[in-house]
């Protein structure tokens, strides 16, 4: 009872001088007065930046120009997707049974301090995407479990396909040249994970900007840090070159939630793309599990929260699967009796390890329901950080969206056409004002 009525004063106390008001929890935004936007999202197999520009694409030179993808391809998404999603010239590695396009419902609502998003989509399986790859011991050794269903482990059927379900949102505020008219596809390029002429790792170890960037392997980056008319992945411009493009706002804000590694924090991740798809500073609240020296475990399951130290492969599907380190995760004991076909997660989740800039996002729920994801998400107006794109209002931004459905990586999405949103300002989707 005391102990309790000191709880509530130290409430009360904290709420006289906590400053500015807390963010409005996005779940409790009035989202049936919000009008719903559908867009479709299609899969866009190995149409890069190059394929886009090559003699094999009849709007190359429409493309070459800047001009829009929707001059030609209106209303096409669910052609396009349908087509594309199967064996043909630009899918080499076609997923069994995998949807052409996915329907996004998207809503956007704004008060003084923050936008409010919320996204639904229809899963493909029946079932949440919140599992992510894992670390099996298999009688002496720790070695990862489950892929993504473009790798040829899984179409070779060695290894079960295992990733978490995602939904990206891309802003440009007008500063991105051409993004209004091309989206992501600026982004999008050969040498890329799962795209053609895919660099090696000893190729990216070898070239300069990535040995500045202390990166292994090819992302998204756009076409103006490049220095040839084809942007390619290997002709980069010097760091004080795109230090002065991030400067004039030159890069595109990308924003992903992630099933496993940012739901059970409640929380999305944020970043940026320019010469890489870089993590905004103070980092995401999520790093590898395994240490890098030992091949073990950082830590296991919390026995008593889980009621096991590892899950096994039957639990998959059945259970949540995240690793959380304020919730249910302790140090990993190499000394605990581990059986051939325990899994633990490779990665694991810490709140408190996104900090600054990279915590912005701190306010994002999702949850499956009947084959449906749900997603609501707040975001502050205004923010100051040098890799953000500030939403404000009376602006219009450029959005593009992702879903990655159906434990898949890297191209394995359905992607939209660029749209524009406005805050107090005209566009295709207008956010409404909130009292
Ligand atoms: C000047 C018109 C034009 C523009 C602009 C254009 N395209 Fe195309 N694109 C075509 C035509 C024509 C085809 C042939 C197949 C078709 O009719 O859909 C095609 C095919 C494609 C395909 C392959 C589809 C298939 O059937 O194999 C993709 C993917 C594609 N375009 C994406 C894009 C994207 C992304 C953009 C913008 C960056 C773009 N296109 C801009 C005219 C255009």
């Amino acid at each position: 009872m005391k102990t309790f009525r000191l709880a509530s004063l130290a409430m009360s106390i904290a709420t006289l001088f906590a400053g500015p008001a807390l963010a409005v929890d996005p779940a409790t935004v009035n989202w049936n007065s919000v009008p719903t936007k559908t867009l479709n999202l299609f899969y866009p197999a190995q149409s890069s930046y190059q394929w886009l520009r090559s003699a094999d694409h009849p709007g190359a030179q429409v493309v070459t120009g800047g001009g829009a993808c929707l001059t030609c391809h209106k209303d096409t998404e669910e052609k396009l997707g349908n087509k594309l999603v199967k064996a043909n010239k630009l899918e080499p590695t076609p997923v069994e049974g995998k949807n052409g396009v996915i329907q996004l419902s998207f809503q956007v609502a704004y008060d003084k301090e923050n936008a409010y998003f919320r996204a639904q989509w229809k899963t493909r399986n029946n079932y949440a995407g919140d599992a992510h790859p894992f670390v099996r011991f298999n009688g002496k050794e720790w070695k990862t479990y489950g892929f993504p269903k473009l790798d040829a482990v899984v179409q070779k059927g060695e290894q079960p396909g295992i990733y978490e379900d995602r939904f990206s949102i891309m802003i440009d505020d007008g500063r991105v040249p051409e993004f209004a008219n091309q989206g992501c596809w600026l982004t999008c390029h050969n040498g890329e994970r799962d795209n053609p002429k895919f660099a090696t790792r000893a190729e990216v170890q070898a070239n300069p900007l990535y040995q500045t960037l202390k990166q292994n392997d090819v992302r998204k980056y756009l076409p103006s840090t490049r220095t040839d008319g084809l942007a390619s992945w290997d002709k980069g411009k010097t760091s004080e070159e795109i230090a002065k493009i991030k400067a004039a706002g030159g890069f595109l804000e990308l924003m992903q939630w992630r099933a496993h590694r940012s739901n059970p924090v409640g929380m999305a991740d944020d970043g940026y793309v320019l010469e890489y798809r870089l993590s905004d500073a103070g980092g995401n609240p999520f790093g590898s599990n395994v240490d890098p020296k030992t091949h073990q475990p950082r830590f296991m399951y919390d026995e008593k929260k889980v009621g096991k130290k590892a899950l096994t492969a039957g639990d998959i599907r059945k259970m949540p699967t995240a690793l959380v380190r304020e919730q249910n995760a302790v140090p990993f004991d190499p000394n605990a009796g581990w059986k051939e076909g325990d899994l633990i997660p490779e990665y694991v989740l810490n709140k408190e390890g996104a900090k600054g800039s990279g915590a912005d996002n701190n306010q994002v729920k999702g949850a499956w329901k009947d084959g449906m994801w749900t997603l609501v998400w707040a975001r502050k107006l205004n923010l100051a950080n040098p890799d953000d794109k500030p939403l404000k209002e009376g602006n219009v931004y450029n959005f593009a969206f992702a879903v990655h459905d159906d434990n898949i990586t890297t191209r394995g999405h359905q992607v939209s056409f660029p749209v524009t949103v406005g805050f107090g300002a005209k566009a295709a989707i207008e956010a409404t004002r909130l009292k």
